[in-house]
């Protein structure tokens, strides 16, 4: 809930402020009180009147408006809020805040403000991705603004990829979590994530194909919604989410003590590629060609984590939430996983190679339950993340 929580929203000018119009009836839903400042250009795509109607406030344009100043100076409309949102954040507007340009009311309100501020970007996959663009985004993080999204997927200009602002309902989750109000303040939950290494001797060992994309993605998303998250991350490919607790680990059964050590936890979600075995006697020297023909590995199993926390009688997370990653009869493999490692949730997936989704940006997930199994479309890793930990909350708090 945002009761009496104040908003200046800065719509920028793209054709994702028509999503912004559905944000302020999202927050004032939500009991916040919504004040919007519209740039030049974004009055190009919404108009002051639908933005000023949805608000049940006046908008603010225009930096020399003598009437405004008298009213309500630029200096204190930039601080009278709880929480500056920039939806959209144009490639303009970053580029503006970060190189410290006031030159019309939405950057010269950035510029003289002390409230925090959340940009949501929406720009073309193109500009996304210019060197400009993420040197402005590093640079504007290293100053403390915060972030959601952008999301992955097709785009209003008809290409793909990551530029599209995040839906309403995301950045709402992410300004709850920003005023301390998500759905999970108070909640711990732990997240495992990424692939295990078992050493065969000092430099070699034995791993596997995950990333670690989509542990780390639920793990944020589970931070947006104001969780406390402990991540125990084996070597993954992918950097660990910020404002999360990184308990970075190699082995499987170091996961399973760093596992043990978070514990007690509201809810754990076991995205890891655990090893199933490691090699029972590990060489302590590098191995080294013999004449006496090829070494034999002998392997001992591996803890399972997932079922081991499934099953403590003391301790049980309330929601446990396991993986599954198979190659063919997905749905029924899963269900037969689910039982067996006596979790309540399983996220299956097909990871044949076919699919790109080990080691890409996307996954089609189904999610078994006792409901049944419930098929989610194809979408961007974080997309699944974000529904994810939106259905955790749903279900820790109800
Ligand atoms: N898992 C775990 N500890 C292990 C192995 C797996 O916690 N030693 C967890 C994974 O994090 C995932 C789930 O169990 O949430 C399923 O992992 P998977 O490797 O698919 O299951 P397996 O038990 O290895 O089953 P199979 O080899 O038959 O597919």
């Amino acid at each position: 809930m945002l009761a009496s929580k104040r908003i200046l929203l800065i719509i920028g000018g793209g054709i994702a402020a028509y999503k912004s119009l559905d944000l302020i009836r999202r927050l004032k839903e939500r009991g916040g009180s919504v004040t919007p400042v519209l740039t030049r250009a974004a009055e190009e795509f919404v108009t002051p009147l639908s933005v000023s109607a949805l608000a049940g406030e006046k908008v603010y344009r225009d930096l020399f408006d003598l009437t405004d100043e008298a009213e309500m100076g630029h200096i204190q409309l930039s601080r009278s809020a709880d929480l500056i949102v920039v939806a959209p954040a144009t490639a303009d507007l970053m580029g503006k805040m970060t190189g410290g340009l006031a030159n019309d009311l939405a950057s010269t309100l950035l510029m003289a403000t002390d409230t925090p501020v959340l940009c949501a970007p929406a720009m073309n996959v193109r500009m996304w991705d210019h060197p400009a663009t993420q040197r402005n985004l590093k640079q504007l993080q290293a100053d403390g603004v915060r972030f959601v999204g952008p999301n992955e997927g097709d785009m209003a200009c008809g290409e793909y990829g990551p530029g599209r602002m995040s839906e309403p309902l995301e950045i709402v989750a992410a300004i709850e979590a920003e005023l301390g109000n998500g759905p999970l303040s108070g909640k711990r939950v732990l997240v495992t994530s990424g692939p295990t290494h078992e050493p065969i001797d000092p430099v070699r060992y034995i791993a596997n194909r995950s990333s670690g994309a989509q542990g780390t993605a639920v793990a944020r998303a589970l931070a947006a919604l104001g969780a406390e998250v402990i991540f125990v991350t084996g070597p993954a490919d992918v950097p660990p989410p910020e404002g999360v607790q990184v308990v970075s680990v190699e082995t499987a059964k170091q996961m399973s003590d760093a596992v043990d050590a978070a514990l007690p936890v509201d809810a754990g979600v076991f995205a890891a590629a655990v090893a199933d075995w490691r090699v029972a006697s590990a060489s302590d020297k590098k191995l080294k060609k013999s004449r006496d023909g090829l070494p034999a590995l002998e392997f001992a199993e591996n803890p399972d984590i997932l079922k081991r926390i499934s099953h403590l009688e003391k301790c049980r997370p309330a929601l446990v939430v396991g993986f599954a990653a198979e190659t063919d009869n997905v749905i029924e493999h899963a269900t037969a996983k689910r039982g067996r490692k006596g979790c309540d949730w399983i996220v299956a997936n097909d990871v044949s190679p076919a699919t790109g989704i080990m080691g890409g940006s996307e996954n089609a997930v189904i999610l078994i339950s006792d409901a049944g199994a419930e098929e989610w479309p194809r979408m961007g890793k974080d997309q699944v993340a974000e529904r994810l930990a939106r259905k955790i909350a749903k279900a820790l708090t109800s």
